[in-house]
């Protein structure tokens, strides 16, 4: 099997793409994911179509690329065809790789609008929005989906022969139905029968956790590459992992904590320095700002960790950098001084 695989014009040099993620899947975070974890391919998470329409800077600001990040794909939403060709148009001038229809999202606020897996139960729109974007770029179009709205039908594999002869050029599912929500296990035997019909590449996608659960899927269901998502969030390690698997490399080393607390702590930087870039100079705010939108993701970093626990309290109220720095750092200094304490007592027993 090669290592890697193409869509459309755009090479994908191994079979590890990263999930889009909403307030994951972002720009500091996608570069920390590429540097450590190299996956082939990433996206980013939703992008309102809808919003983009009305003006909205902040949903704008969700398009920004990096170099460093490509390939990469813009993931849109939305469940009016000419919306989401005028989004997929500014996506393009924003240089993304490949353009993503999000029609996977079950989430009330998103389906209540006719977009996100709503679309799953309208084959002719879902169609026609395909259609739509494809004749509105130049780049590859790929689509999302998930199995079908609920289990009274697998919908996925008319729809992606839909998708196909409108143009898409890969599709991804989540194999999982809409309004499961999270719930149970991703059927991988979905991935295993959409085979069958999809022609383009398709990117399996839910529960890989592991190098082991990687191999599986694409050994049991011949698909031509895994999409991770919640196995990566605050560990970049794990695609490193999955990835190395996949190349037939060696596996990496397990991060140490240090490397866990270094990592963290950039990603904080990061999201400051993209916030930045969009700010006023001297915005008192700026730095709260950013990091409130890590807090649920800063204790996942060194989480099973000896001692640990006792830190989420503050992790989730963290607010600036130095608050971050200091907390983190004296965490280590504790668990140096344990580890030295531990080497203390074994050494004179
Ligand atoms: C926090 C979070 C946000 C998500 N946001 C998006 C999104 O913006 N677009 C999308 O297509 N899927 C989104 N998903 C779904 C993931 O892309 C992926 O399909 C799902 O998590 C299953 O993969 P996993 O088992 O590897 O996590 C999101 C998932 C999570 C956990």
């Amino acid at each position: 099997m090669s290592h890697g695989f193409r869509i459309g014009p755009v090479r994908v040099a191994n079979r590890l793409v990263l999930a889009p993620m909403e307030d994951v899947s972002n720009q500091p975070f996608r570069r920390i994911a590429k540097r450590i974890g190299g996956p082939g391919l990433m996206f980013t998470e939703f992008v309102s179509a809808m919003a983009i329409h009305y003006g909205a800077t902040k949903t704008l600001r969700k398009m920004r690329i990096h170099p460093d990040e490509r390939p990469l794909g813009i993931q849109i939403f939305g469940g009016e065809p000419e919306t989401m060709a005028e989004t997929a148009r500014i996506a393009e001038a924003m240089g993304t790789d490949l353009l993503d229809i999000n029609m996977g999202c079950w989430v009330p606020k998103v389906c209540k609008t006719g977009a996100g897996a709503a679309l799953l139960k309208d084959p002719d729109l879902a169609e026609r929005i395909v259609r739509t974007v494809v004749a509105a770029v130049s780049i590859p179009v790929t689509v999302k989906v998930r199995a079908g709205w609920d289990y009274s039908m697998f919908a996925a594999p008319e729809l992606a022969r839909r998708f196909q002869d409108a143009g898409a050029q890969a599709v991804t599912l989540h194999a999982r139905f809409a309004k499961q929500g999270f719930e149970g296990h991703a059927d991988w035997e979905l991935i295993k029968r959409m085979r069958e019909v999809v022609t383009v590449p398709l990117i399996g996608n839910g529960d890989v956790k592991t190098p082991d659960d990687a191999e599986r899927l694409l050994r049991e269901t011949g698909c031509d590459a895994v999409m991770v998502g919640r196995a990566a969030i605050s560990n970049p390690w794990a695609l490193a992992r999955i990835r190395a698997r996949l190349l037939g490399h060696a596996e990496p080393a397990e991060p140490t904590l240090e490397d866990r607390v270094a990592v963290a702590i950039e990603h904080a930087e990061r999201m400051v320095a993209f916030e930045a870039e969009e700010s006023e100079p001297g915005d008192p705010d700026l730095e709260l700002r950013a990091i409130r939108q890590l807090r649920g993701q800063l204790p996942l970093y060194i989480k099973g960790c000896p001692g640990a626990a006792a830190l989420r309290g503050r992790l989730s109220t963290v607010s600036s950098l130095d608050e971050l720095r200091e907390i983190l750092g004296r965490f280590l200094l504790e668990s140096d001084r344990e580890e030295a304490m531990v080497g203390t007592s074994s050494a004179s027993r």
